[in-house]
């Protein structure tokens, strides 16, 4: 068995607050967000040294659009969701 432990702590970029006027929704606005946050984030990720992009959902839905695009919901807290900055580049 390695010796080897996983860290205890990941240094993560948060996600907070994105959003979507509810009369605007549906139209890729969200999409185009995100999207544009991710790569801000990639462009200063090795400067800043963040490993993964956190973010937490405001409910089950808001959850759905996150994993669509490859965040994986923490066990512990199904709302708060990850993205590996490495899941990221190899897109
Ligand atoms: C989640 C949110 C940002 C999505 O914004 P949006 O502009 O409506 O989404 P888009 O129109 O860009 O949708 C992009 C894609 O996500 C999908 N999608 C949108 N909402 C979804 C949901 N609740 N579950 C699963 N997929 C969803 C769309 O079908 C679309 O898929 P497609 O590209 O295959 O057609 C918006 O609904 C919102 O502001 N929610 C409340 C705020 C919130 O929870 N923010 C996160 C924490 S701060």
């Amino acid at each position: 068995m390695s010796s080897h432990k996983l860290p205890r702590n990941v240094p993560a970029v948060l996600l907070a607050r994105l959003a979507v006027a509810d009369d605007s929704k549906g139209q890729g606005l969200g999409e185009y967000l995100l999207m544009h946050a991710l790569d801000a984030i990639v462009t200063t990720a090795a400067t800043i040294g963040a490993q993964c992009v956190v973010v937490d959902a405001v409910d089950a839905a808001a959850a759905g659009f996150y994993e669509k695009d490859g965040f994986l919901p923490l066990t512990t807290n199904p709302l708060r969701l990850f993205l590996p900055l490495a899941t990221i580049r190899q897109a």
